[in-house]
């Protein structure tokens, strides 16, 4: 199977010209890398124009959020099918950026059954925000993907995206430890399973978090992920290009 590779380029660069140029960049670090499928989750403005030119299948898109709503009185926000019109396939929800803008586990669970309903693949995205001794981050993953999947029916399940991404480790160079994802990745699977039945298995599992050319492949040898969330990275070309390398 292909490691997937989220490209969260966040709210970067400042503009559509910059965007051209960086996802010219990925693109052609893409065709190089092998075994890799990346998603680039551009800003939604700059999703269009960069999906309507590419030709090839190593890269899809996503959107960094949506509204659960599909249409009506929503000032500002943007609906799953206005990003899938303009080419996304996936959608990340409740990133702790989000969520640390309010956005709740509720939201979450609405967001994920409109995303598979409108045919998208969520990317939800679970961790904790700071980091205590006692394990509480265990109850926190499970609370939160307990109630984000509430409706997930055993049809859907093999299709959602599950992202472990620790917010105290965002933004830096260095990562939790493989061993320790392993143990992360094996409770949110038995957390699946203990929910939805074998079919939880199936769940693809990312990590994120102070991902760089550094530290991707061993967690991708170690970590027992489907693949990497990369924030800062993804907007640095030659970073972003040593990382899709290390992973030949
Ligand atoms: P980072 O961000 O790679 O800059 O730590 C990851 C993310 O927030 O998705």
């Amino acid at each position: 199977m292909k490691t997937i590779i989220v490209a969260n380029w966040k709210m970067n660069p400042a503009s559509f010209r910059e965007a051209k140029k960086l996802f010219e960049a990925t693109k052609k670090m893409a065709e190089r890398a092998s075994g890799v499928s990346i998603i680039v989750a551009p800003p939604v403005l700059f999703l269009r124009g960069l999906a309507a030119e590419y030709r090839g299948r190593k890269i899809s898109f996503a959107a960094q959020n949506t509204h659960f709503e599909l249409r009506g009185g929503f000032t500002g926000e943007i609906s799953l099918p206005q990003v899938k019109d303009a080419g996304a396939s996936h959608v990340i929800i409740g990133h702790s950026e989000r969520r640390a803008m309010g956005e709740s586990n509720e939201d979450t669970r609405k967001k994920v059954a409109a995303a598979l309903s409108s045919k998208l693949i969520p990317i939800l995205c679970v961790g904790e925000t700071v980091r205590v001794k006692g394990g509480e981050h265990f109850t926190m993953i499970k609370e939160q993907l307990r109630v984000a999947l509430l409706e997930l029916t055993p049809a859907h399940a093999s299709r959602v995206i599950i992202a472990y991404e620790p917010a105290w480790a965002i933004g830096g160079e260095s990562s939790i430890s493989p061993q320790e994802m392993q143990t992360i990745a094996i409770f949110i699977s038995k957390t699946m399973v203990d929910m939805h039945g074998k079919i939880g298995h199936r769940v693809k599992i990312l990590y994120g978090a102070s991902i760089g050319e550094q530290n991707a492949a061993a967690m991708m040898k170690e970590g027992r992920v489907a693949g990497l969330i990369v924030g800062h990275v993804s907007i640095d070309a030659k970073r972003f290009g040593a990382l899709l390398q290390s992973l030949a």
